[in-house]
């Protein structure tokens, strides 16, 4: 539990993702006792409403998105540590008032911190607002993905953000990082004995990041028309899951070695190759409120990448995401070499036996892992049969206490922990790795929603194959 007090602002406090994620999360990390003992969170928005119009938005959003109904001691005591403030650019005093309130109400001098929960076009003026105003002074700021569009705005934004705030008070935010699963990657390579020595290019012929999704846009195409899912996902998530499965082993879990060791792992990509990226389009998505007929934006992305060092070079790394597929997953499939000599023949009967070893991460909250293998059916004949061998979480941990990826990092930033978020040099470097791809991008090609994307996609992947097998 942070020992500070604090003074939370969330900047977009009306918004969507504040009505999913962020309020919901806050008053979970409060029943749960993780906040700490003494904190206000100011809602901040360009609407006009009054402190209990906005404890009654916030308590509609828990009881749609959350995980515990809005009720009782536990609710109230909540509701009592909201306030609201609208906020424009042009006219922050409200703002700069609601804070004074709530650090008087507290006492003392509460740390603050900012959640920048708005849209990317809010991002430079209300970080310049926050600088003219002094509010920034030793606060802590949690900024939204998408950051940036490209590598020359990311730069700008990076600067905007380091004439207000010191890096070490800066704290980029990307979800996936806050997920157990992924976390647990670091906890699966570097505590055990067993996979680390063969977690390299001798050993493994290929590995597959997968994350498609089963929604369409939701009514959001005013965010994704400009965006589209490379910059949604593989720029951010997907690559950052990506560092997590390809990093070196850092001196130490501490925030400086572990964000070393990734922005490495950037560094050693190559530049994309447009040629080895599949760009689709569901079918219909022309036809989505708010869509130009003639979008070019991908609502999927299928793109081979590599990772040009010591342990790498050589083993294609395949980023796949899309809208509108066939199934919601997050699976990260390491897909092993075959042993030097083949001893037993793969039986012409069964054909859908595979050859090679895999082991298979979901990520899902909170997720398995699975590792797949060859064994000897039992019988008079020397058949061999696919075998598995399984964790999942629930059997050997109790998931209840479990915290979403917000939870897990809003409390880390109000803990002032930074590993778990991304660095300016590490989202640079993906950006510009990205440059050859946002300058020359493929056409867009047409898919049937419900199915894996354009037919394309195998042929990037040949002679390997999408492995997505059925979770546990
Ligand atoms: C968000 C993207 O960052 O991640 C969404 O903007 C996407 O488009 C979402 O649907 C996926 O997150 P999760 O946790 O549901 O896998």
């Amino acid at each position: 539990v942070p020992a500070e007090d604090h003074v939370i602002v969330l900047f977009g406090a009306t918004g969507d993702l504040a009505k999913r994620m962020l309020l919901p999360g806050l008053f979970h990390l409060a029943r749960a006792g993780l906040l700490p003992a003494r904190n206000r969170i100011v809602g901040a928005s360009l609407s006009v409403l009054t402190d209990d119009e906005f404890r009654r938005h916030a308590k509609e959003a828990v009881a749609e998105f959350g995980l515990a109904e809005p009720t009782g001691e536990a609710w109230q005591e909540f509701a009592n540590s909201l306030s609201y403030s609208p906020v424009t650019p042009t006219d922050p005093r409200p703002l700069v008032d609601a804070v004074a309130a709530a650090e008087k109400t507290l006492g003392g001098r509460p740390r603050r911190l900012y959640h920048l929960a708005v849209p990317p076009a809010a991002f430079t003026p209300t970080i310049d607002m926050l600088a003219d105003t002094g509010l920034a002074r030793d606060a802590h700021i949690i900024v939204e993905k998408p950051f940036g569009t490209d590598l020359t705005s990311a730069r700008a934004l990076n600067e905007t953000i380091h004439a207000a705030f010191d890096e070490s008070q800066v704290f980029r935010i990307d979800h996936f990082l806050g997920k157990e699963s992924v976390d647990n990657i670091l906890a699966l390579r570097f505590a055990n004995g067993l996979f680390e020595p063969i977690w390299n290019r001798d050993h493994i012929s290929h590995v597959q990041i997968d994350v498609p999704e089963t929604i369409g846009i939701e009514g959001r195409a005013a965010f994704f028309e400009p965006t589209g899912t490379f910059r949604d996902m593989i720029v951010t998530h997907l690559f950052q899951v990506l560092g997590f499965v390809a990093m070196e082993p850092p001196t130490s879990l501490a925030a400086k070695h572990l964000r070393d060791e990734k922005t490495k792992v950037f560094e050693a990509i190559p530049s994309l190759d447009p040629t080895r990226v599949v760009r689709g389009q569901y079918h219909g998505y022309r036809d989505e409120p708010g869509v130009d007929p003639q979008s070019q934006t991908e609502t999927f992305i299928a793109a081979r990448v590599e990772v040009d060092n010591w342990r790498w070079s050589g083993v294609p790394f395949y980023l796949r995401s899309g809208k509108s597929l066939g199934q919601k997953r997050r699976v990260v499939t390491l897909g092993f070499k075959e042993p030097s000599l083949r001893m037993f023949a793969l039986d012409p009967d069964n054909p859908t036996v595979q050859p090679s070893n895999k082991l298979v991460i979901d990520f899902d909250d909170p997720g398995w892992i699975r590792a797949h293998f060859l064994a000897k059916e039992p019988g008079a004949a020397m058949r061999l049969g696919e075998a598995t061998m399984t964790f999942r979480y629930a059997d050997s941990f109790c998931v209840q206490h479990q915290l979403a990826g917000y939870e897990r990092l809003i409390l880390d930033a109000m803990l002032g922990d930074q590993s778990l978020f991304t660095r300016a040099d590490g989202i640079e470097r993906l950006w510009e790795v990205s440059t050859p791809l946002l300058e020359d991008p493929p056409p867009v090609e047409q898919y049937t929603p419900g199915s894996w994307g354009p037919d394309s996609v195998d042929r990037l992947i040949s002679p390997h194959h999408w492995y997505l097998p059925e979770s546990p």
